[in-house]
């Protein structure tokens, strides 16, 4: 099994299968490239109390990163960068209305085209 607990950015890698919600951070090459450390620690300095912030691997979603996954209701981000975090935590995870504009369109179309028939 892989040993995560050198690696800064990786140190909480854990199952999304945990009760907690979680808010994942991807830190695989694309989302890298584009910021997706300073996303997490971005997250990470909110100090969320009802929220685990992890670093994760990748998300499929890599052309669109840096990706975030929400646990709670499910909710996918693209292109998240630092300096839309305070954002996202206020209307989203302590407000309960997902940011619509950071949405990943290619996994909501699909959620919502699913219920359209
Ligand atoms: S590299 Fe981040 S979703 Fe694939």
């Amino acid at each position: 099994m892989a040993d995560f607990s050198t690696s800064p950015s990786l140190d909480r890698v854990t199952s999304p299968n945990e009760p907690r919600p979680q808010v994942f951070v991807c830190q695989h090459r694309s989302c890298a490239n584009n910021g997706s450390a300073e996303t997490l620690q971005a997250f990470q300095r909110e100090n969320l109390e009802a929220f685990d912030v992890l670093g994760c691997g990748c998300l499929g979603q890599c052309s669109s990163g840096p990706t975030v996954r929400v646990t709670s209701d499910e909710t996918w981000y693209c292109r998240v960068k630092a300096a839309d975090v305070p954002h996202i935590v206020d209307r989203h995870l302590k407000g309960g209305e997902p940011v619509e504009e950071k949405l990943n369109s290619r996994i909501h179309r699909m959620v919502w085209g699913m219920g359209n028939g």
